[in-house]
Order: structure tokens, then C-alpha cells, then sequence
């Protein structure tokens, strides 16, 4: 059985992707993987310093445009000195988003943006995870459970239901548009039944 090397969390805030990322990177460490666990937008020093621009403050801080700008170097930063390393090295990589976050997100606010958030990843990433987790959750639920957290990094909770909601279209839709790489799950259960399935899939 073949094992995804680079594999990331998505779904809409709250659903439960830190948690399961932090389960899977616990399972590997417990059978003596090397695994390098990530999240975004961050992981390295530069990228930690942008999130901070990002996810604190008033949800009219940045043109849509900046945002993408500003995720889009916060992810090469991550990519150069983080992930390409680590999987250049022989380690697995686990990552709490990727660049299907920018995708959905910024085609949320934004639906006409998709085209130079492809654009800037096509030319500025150039790299997709072998395996990514889409945890599927109700907008209600997961907002409940973002919220209940209180970490101050709630921009884009502030945006409300209705956004989630149109994230979480946005997330079914990119698993048809990259069905071999984009798995669901359905996050509405118990961790521990979720996080069954999540291990299921990280076997390729
Ligand atoms: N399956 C679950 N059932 C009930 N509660 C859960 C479940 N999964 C996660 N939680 C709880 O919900 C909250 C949000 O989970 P978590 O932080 O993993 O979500 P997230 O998707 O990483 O959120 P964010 O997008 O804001 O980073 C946490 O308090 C977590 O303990
Ligand atoms: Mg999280």
C-alpha cells in the first residue's frame, strides 16, 4: 500500500482540520514516522508574521486582491523553506490547509478571482498535495465549534453563516474538480469515527 508524502486538511472554519491533523501527525510520530505537521497560512518563521496580517483585525482590512497577494507569499515562504525541504529529505509532510483554502476563499469573496488565484499558483507554487482531506461539516455546527475557541484569529468567522455556507460549496465543488485528489469526509460524527475514515484515506 502506497503512503501520500504531502497531505492536507481543508474544509470551512471550524469543521475539525486542525484536529484531525494533529490525530494523523500523532498516529505517524507513534510508529516512528518522520512527519513534518504544518499548517497555513504559516509554517515557517515569514509565513507565521504574515498570518498575523491576515487573520486578525476588521473583515474590510484587505482588498480581496491583497489577501491573495499576501497568502500567495505566505504559502512560498512555507514552500521554500518548510515543505520542500522536508519532503526533499525523505519526511512526510501534514498540512492544516494549503492552497485549496486560497482557492475557495478568495473565490468566495470574490467569485472572478479564481482565475489569478490560479494564475499566482501556477506560477509562484506549482505543487499540490498527493492527498487532500476535505472535512465536510454543517456551517452552523462548525461555526459553534470556532467560535467556542476564542483564539482572536477569527477574522474570517467574523464574515458569518452565510459565507460559511458559501465555503462549503465551494469545497464540494473543488472535490469534483479534483476528484482523485480530493477526498471527502464527513465531519458531522464523532472525532474518533472521523478521524477512522481520515485514516483509511491516508493510505493511497
Ligand atoms: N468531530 C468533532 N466533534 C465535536 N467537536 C469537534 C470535532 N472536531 C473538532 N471539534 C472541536 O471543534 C473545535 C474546532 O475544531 P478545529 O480547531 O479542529 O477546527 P478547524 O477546522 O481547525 O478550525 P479553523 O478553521 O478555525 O482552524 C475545537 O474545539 C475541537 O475540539
Ligand atoms: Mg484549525
Amino acid at each position: 500500500m502506497k503512503q501520500a508524502k504531502f497531505l492536507s486538511f481543508e474544509g470551512i472554519d471550524g469543521c475539525g482540520k486542525s484536529t484531525q491533523a494533529k490525530m494523523l501527525n500523532q498516529h505517524y510520530l507513534d510508529q516512528g514516522k518522520d512527519v513534518v505537521f504544518s499548517r497555513e497560512p504559516g509554517g515557517s518563521p515569514g509565513a507565521e508574521a504574515i498570518r498575523g496580517l491576515l487573520l486578525t483585525g476588521n473583515t474590510d482590512k484587505w482588498t480581496a486582491e491583497t489577501e491573495l497577494l499576501l497568502f500567495t507569499a505566505a504559502r512560498r515562504d512555507h514552500l521554500e523553506t518548510t515543505i520542500e525541504p522536508a519532503l526533499a529529505s525523505g519526511k512526510m509532510v501534514i498540512c492544516d490547509r494549503f492552497a485549496d483554502s486560497t482557492r475557495v476563499y478568495q473565490g468566495a469573496t470574490r467569485g472572478d478571482l479564481r482565475s489569478k488565484v490560479d494564475l499566482l499558483h501556477t506560477t509562484m507554487i506549482g505543487r499540490e498535495p498527493d492527498l487532500t482531506i476535505i472535512i465536510d461539516v454543517e456551517p452552523e455546527v462548525a461555526l459553534k465549534r470556532g467560535l467556542a475557541r476564542n483564539t482572536g484569529e477569527d477574522r474570517f468567522e467574523d464574515f458569518g453563516l452565510k459565507f460559511q455556507e458559501s465555503l462549503r460549496v465551494g469545497f464540494l465543488k473543488l472535490a469534483e474538480e479534483y476528484p482523485l485528489r480530493c477526498q471527502l469526509v464527513d465531519g458531522n460524527r464523532p472525532t474518533e469515527e472521523v478521524f477512522k475514515d481520515v485514516l483509511a484515506l491516508a493510505q493511497l
